[in-house]
């Protein structure tokens, strides 16, 4: 133990160290090639060596090395830097080392609190039991629409789990043509078949056209099949768009379809005093995917499906053989019957630090100075000729393009999509592009509690650099 004491003091040490220097260094580096060979054809050691020796190692060849989202000025993708608390008591989780699929211990017992939390937070139902912490968004969707297919099949007299899809009407499921590709992954796991998933237009604002959805159902009703999920979106990844939930929640309850909300990045938007109104409907959902390690900075990885009725992802999961009978379990039993995970990672723990470290005022404080540099950014955009907006801000994230006079031979689709490499291989910061509306974008998503104005003034202007440069 004398061996842990000592390394674990010095790896908070790193850690503080690598975290107090963040700012100062480039964003983003590429990897030289002796630190490549280094770190991807290392070979398996015959004797093991001491917890010094793997610190030096790290010290050395792996936290020079970092993707870039802690850094102030990364604008990419939907990645946070980690929240102090998370990484305080990362190592007491692995200390612990339960596992949280159920049982009488602290784990469980954290982890329905951090649901209730999160629930509270955005203002979403929560029955006892109505959750749980998954790896990510991606994981917490296989949950909530596996869910659902089994309260269709159930509505219907049949059950998916005992019977499978063969020889029963295509299940539909909808989302806009904005909506994330975990919706299409998990349909595709769940046999539901790429084909049965309808991409509903959007409008202007990247929302999805309602009326279009009605017509998608009516359609495919007439041709015999059988819509059962519509999905919206609480903040898209392109655009950072919310969809407009209350009225997908009246066409859902019009012909009994399951509404699902992607709010892994968004669905803390609804904190932001203008942003709020938009979510208004949010409240409707049966299911609600919300990433902690997203806008809330609990480090990767912790998801969290949200349940009106957790009846009814039991009723999609429950499977407890011999082994597993657990006679002194609650009323709501094991996780485990939740979703597919069996052994569970104890991610409540830093879920909950990260919530208790900032209380729901500083939540509310990240999620308002994150929204307003992303609605700073557009006004600075809208003011410059050599920019332009693509999406109105309706969250952290502002989709733009670089439009300057002159351009290659691809124009400013080509352009803008050379520019976040080039931006990025500049190491002063990091933003990455998309698609749309049928043009190349350059997008910044905001989540950093230290990002300033001027380092969106430092964006622009490294945008310009990078261009003269291509
Ligand atoms: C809107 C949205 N939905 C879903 C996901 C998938 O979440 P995860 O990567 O946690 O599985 C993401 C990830 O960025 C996202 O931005």
């Amino acid at each position: 133990m004398d061996e842990l004491r000592r390394a674990g003091v010095r790896a908070a040490e790193i850690a503080a160290a690598h975290l107090e220097g963040v700012a100062a260094g480039p964003v983003w580096q590429p990897v030289p090639a002796a630190e490549r060979a280094w770190l991807g054809e290392l070979p398996l050691p015959a004797a093991g060596r001491p917890l010094d020796a793997l610190l030096d190692d790290v010290r050395a060849h792996v936290l020079p090395y970092p993707m870039g989202n802690g850094h102030p000025r990364f604008f990419g993708w939907v990645n946070s830097p980690p929240s102090p608390a998370g990484v305080v008591v990362e190592p007491l989780a692995a200390a612990l080392n339960p596992s949280c699929a159920g049982g009488d211990h602290a784990g469980p017992l954290l982890e329905r609190t951090v649901v209730r939390w999160l629930a509270e937070l955005v203002g979403f139902p929560h029955p006892p039991g109505g959750g749980l912490l998954t790896s990510g968004a991606s994981m917490a969707t296989i949950v909530c629409l596996a869910t659902a297919r089994q309260h269709a099949a159930l509505a219907d007299g049949w059950d998916a789990r005992e019977d499978g899809l063969h020889g029963r009407p295509p299940m539909i499921l909808y989302v806009t043509e904005e909506g994330h590709s975990c919706l299409h992954k998990a349909a595709q796991l769940l046999g539901l078949g790429a084909r049965n998933v309808r991409k509903v237009p959007v409008d202007a604002s990247f929302r999805m056209d309602v009326g279009a959805l009605r017509t998608m159902i009516a359609d495919d009703l007439a041709a015999g099949l059988r819509p059962f999920c519509v999905a919206g979106s609480a903040g898209t990844v392109n655009s950072g768009a919310v969809d407009p939930l209350d009225a997908i929640a009246d066409v859902a309850a019009e012909h009994g379809l399951w509404f699902h909300v992607d709010g892994a990045y968004g669905a803390l938007g609804v904190l932001d005093a203008v942003s709020a109104p938009a979510y208004a409907g949010l409240d409707r959902a049966d299911s609600l995917a919300l990433d902690p390690h997203k806008w809330l900075g609990v480090p990767v990885g912790c998801g969290c499906a949200l349940l009106r009725d957790p009846a009814a992802a039991r009723a999609a999961f429950s499977l407890v053989p011999s082994y597993l009978v657990d006679d002194s379990a609650d009323d709501l039993g094991w996780f485990a019957e939740y979703g597919p995970e069996q052994t569970r990672p104890f991610r409540a723990l830093k879920t909950w630090a990260t919530m208790s470290y900032l209380g729901r005022e500083g939540v509310t404080r990240l999620v308002e100075h994150t929204s307003g540099l992303a609605r700073t950014l557009a006004a600075m955009v809208e003011k410059a000729a050599d920019f332009e907006l693509l999406a109105p801000v309706a969250t952290s994230i502002t989709a733009f393009r670089h439009t300057p006079t002159t351009t290659g031979p691809g124009g400013l689709d080509a352009l803008n999509r050379a520019l976040p490499g080039a931006v990025q291989a500049r190491g002063n910061t990091f933003l990455t592009g998309t698609r749309l509306g049928g043009r190349d974008a350059l997008r910044a998503c905001f989540l950093h509690p230290d990002t300033t104005e001027d380092d969106l003034a430092i964006l622009l202007e490294e945008i310009r650099l990078a261009a003269k440069t291509l």
